[in-house]
């Protein structure tokens, strides 16, 4: 059919009205709803509710988050990019070599007890299909942890033209074909990592494309049996307070919400990934646990809905303990949702610095993640009393850190 009758066709059935512009041979729609004439409108086929959700995983999508959002455990990220990969193993004097990353993984994946406090643990592609150097596929040996294995699937941040100096984030295309591919493969939830900038702005440009972005990428992994982990990211940069994080976050939020309902996302399988509201990293007045904690429940009890199962925070550059601290006072009294850590940085940190590339050291840097594990475990059932730690920590914070 030709493309000008094709459209005509097309705007028919939705009922808009098209006009040909006959000097270009052209069509353009008016883009209003026009009264249907009596003839044309007795023509019209009612319009079956074609709205599909989730492809058929909807049980399977429930069960999974219910699983990953079980009392007392979270999820160990574990999803760095080679190239930043490649800067945490430079800071122990290791090469960037794909054997090197075999290594540092297998390490994490294989530390003995780890399942009784992660309940799933987000992979970068590489790392979804290696195998222990006895050849044993990790994601077997999650499983026989009791972890459920998941999967970056975004492609990275780039500069978002038109914008203040902004990102957006890449990875729709083709999409579909790598979630099943990752599904076979044994993943059974997926993430997508897009930032937000205070300090830029955030213009409603970035804001939109964001929000936009993560619904499309939520709507598709859904429609292979991966549960999304929706994860905006505000950025901790900058000098802003506490204040101005809380609208930022509740602005991002309820965009973020608005684009999932519309693109038919199912809430009961989802997780959210979002980032405590805390104050800027270079702002002169720190907030206490007690603060971030009132502020960032604030923020998700006028934004999220109780039908999702969990929120698994980021630690976004705070130190490993001033993150078990903030999710700790999270959790003094009961929340409509299971809120528990995504950590990378705050669970992984003093195990690399622990293995330091020395296979003799294996063993001491599974159990400092194990320990560190066991800290926020406790901390997502609010029973974390400091253990001897103190919150003078080695902050963890980078300024604009990419995944
Ligand atoms: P951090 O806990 O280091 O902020 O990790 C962020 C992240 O997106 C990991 O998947």
């Amino acid at each position: 059919m030709a493309p000008a009758a094709a459209a005509a066709v097309a705007a028919h059935a939705t009922g808009m009205s098209l006009k040909i512009v006959p000097s270009l041979g052209k069509s353009e729609f008016v883009g209003t709803h026009v009264a249907q004439s009596a003839a044309s409108a007795a023509r019209v086929v009612p319009r079956a509710n074609l709205s599909a959700r989730a492809g058929g995983y909807e049980e399977e999508l429930r069960q999974t988050a219910k699983t990953i959002a079980s009392t007392g455990r979270g999820i160990l990220a574990m999803d760095e990019s080679n190239a930043t990969c490649g800067k945490r193993l430079a800071s122990i004097g290791l090469e960037n070599t794909e054997a090197n990353r075999q290594a540092y993984r297998q390490l994490l994946v294989t530390a003995p007890g780890l399942g009784q406090y992660i309940s799933g643990a987000i992979l970068f592609e590489e790392t979804l299909y290696q195998s222990t150097l006895d050849g044993k596929p990790f994601v077997n040996v999650l499983q026989d942890q009791n972890i459920v294995p998941g999967i970056k699937v975004d492609k990275g941040l780039v500069p978002l033209a038109g914008s203040n100096d902004e990102s957006w984030c890449q990875g729709l295309d083709g999409l579909s074909t790598r979630c099943a591919e990752y599904y076979k493969q044994g993943a059974r939830f997926a993430k997508w990592r897009t930032v937000i900038s205070i300090p830029n702005g955030p213009s409603q440009l970035a804001v939109t494309e964001a929000a936009w972005g993560l619904a499309r990428y939520a709507a598709v992994a859904q429609d292979n049996g991966l549960v999304p982990i929706v994860e905006p990211e505000i950025l901790l940069d900058g000098e802003h307070t506490i204040d101005r994080t809380l609208e930022v976050a509740e602005h991002v939020w309820a965009t973020v919400f608005k684009y999932l309902a519309e693109n038919n996302v199912m809430f009961e399988g989802i997780l959210l990934k979002p980032s405590m509201v805390t104050p800027g990293a270079e702002a002169k007045e720190r907030a206490t646990p007690e603060e971030v904690a009132e502020y960032t429940l604030k923020l998700l009890r006028r934004r999220v809905p109780p039908s999702v199962p969990g929120i698994m925070f980021l630690s976004g550059g705070q130190s490993e303990v001033e993150a078990t601290l903030n999710l700790n006072a999270m959790n003094q009294s009961p929340n409509p949702w299971h809120v528990s850590f995504s950590y990378a940085r705050a669970l992984q940190n003093s195990v690399l610095k622990m293995w330091g590339g020395e296979p003799a050291n294996a063993d001491a840097a599974q159990k400092a993640l194990v320990y560190r594990a066991k800290l926020n475990s406790l901390a997502q059932q609010g029973k974390y009393e400091g253990e001897g730690e103190t919150g003078a920590q080695e902050s963890l914070f980078v300024k604009g850190y990419t995944y």
